[in-house]
C-alpha cells in the first residue's frame, strides 16, 4: 500500500501521519523531517538544503528525488507499504515517484488531500510547537504538553519551527499555491484522490483518514474517487 499524504503546510498531515502509519505497519517517509535532520547534522545535503527551507521555498527537485531514492533503496521488508507526507510537491517530484515505484513493480493507491484554509492555517501554525528531540507535534491551543515546553513523550524541549514564522509561513502558502497545487488534478485525473476537511478537529480528521484509507479495496491499488 503506497499512501500520499497530500496539503498546504500546517493542515495537519504530520499530525495524523504517524498514527495511520503505525495502525498499517506503513513506513513513514517526511521529506521535511529527513530535511531538518539533515540540516541539524549539517551533511552534505543540509547544507544544500538549509537557505530554501528556511525561507520557506522548495528544495530543489533533484535533491529531493535522489533523497527518496535512497530511502526507498532501502530495505523495508517489515512494513507492508509506505506512508509519504510532504513528498511529491511538483510535477517532476510525482513523475519520478511514479517511476521510482514502477521499478518496484508498485504504484501509489491513495492520495489523501488534507484540505485547508489559509486563516486556519496561519493559526495551526503560529501555535505549533515541536520536540527537539523526538519531533512530536504539539499546538499551544489546540493540543497543548501537559507541561509547557516540555514533550510529553520525552521529555525534550518544545521549540517553534524558524519556517512557523508569519511571513514564511505566507510564503509557504504561496508556493504550495505555485507549485504543488497542480498535483490535485495529477491525483485526481488518475482517480487516487480523496478529500478530507482538514479543518475539523483531530479526532474528526483522524475518523477521516481512516475511512479513506480502508475504504481500498483490498489488492486493487486503486481507490474509488471521492
Ligand atoms: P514540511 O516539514 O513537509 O512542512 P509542510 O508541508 O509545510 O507541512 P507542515 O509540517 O508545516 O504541516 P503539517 O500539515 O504536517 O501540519 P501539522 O500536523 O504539523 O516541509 C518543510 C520544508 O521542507 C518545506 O517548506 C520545503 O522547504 C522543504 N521540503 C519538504 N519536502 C519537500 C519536497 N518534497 N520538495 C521540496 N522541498 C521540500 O499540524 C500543524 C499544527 O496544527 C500543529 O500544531 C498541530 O498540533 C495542529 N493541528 C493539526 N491538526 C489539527 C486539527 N485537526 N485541529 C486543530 N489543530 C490541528
Amino acid at each position: 500500500m503506497i499512501v500520499v499524504f497530500l496539503g498546504p503546510p500546517g493542515a495537519g498531515k504530520g499530525t495524523q501521519a504517524t498514527g495511520q502509519a503505525q495502525r498499517l505497519n506503513l513506513r513513514y517517509i517526511a521529506t521535511g523531517d529527513e530535511l531538518r535532520r539533515a540540516i541539524a547534522e549539517k551533511t552534505p545535503l543540509g547544507r544544500k538544503a538549509a537557505e530554501f527551507v528556511e525561507s520557506g521555498q522548495l528544495v530543489p527537485d533533484d535533491l529531493i528525488i535522489a533523497l527518496v531514492g535512497e530511502l526507498l533503496a532501502e530495505s523495508s521488508e517489515r512494513y507492508d507499504g509506505v506512508l509519504f507526507d510532504g513528498f511529491p510537491r511538483t510535477l517532476a517530484q510525482a513523475e519520478a515517484l511514479d517511476a521510482l515505484l514502477a521499478e518496484r513493480g508498485l504504484a501509489v493507491s491513495v492520495v489523501v488531500y488534507f484540505d485547508a484554509s489559509p486563516e486556519v492555517i496561519v493559526q495551526r501554525l503560529s501555535g505549533r510547537r515541536v520536540c527537539r528531540k523526538c519531533g512530536a507535534t504539539y499546538h499551544v491551543v489546540e493540543l497543548p504538553p501537559r507541561r509547557e515546553g516540555v514533550c510529553d513523550r520525552c521529555g525534550g524541549e518544545l521549540y517553534q519551527r524558524e519556517d512557523d514564522k508569519p511571513e514564511t509561513v505566507r510564503e509557504r502558502l504561496r508556493v504550495y499555491e505555485e507549485q504543488t497545487a497542480e498535483l490535485l488534478d495529477y491525483y485526481r485525473a488518475r482517480r487516487l484522490l480523496v478529500r478530507v476537511d482538514a479543518e475539523e478537529s483531530i479526532e474528526e480528521v483522524r475518523r477521516a483518514v481512516e475511512a479513506a484509507l480502508d475504504g481500498l479495496g483490498e489488492g486493487t491499488g486503486r481507490a474509488p474517487e471521492r
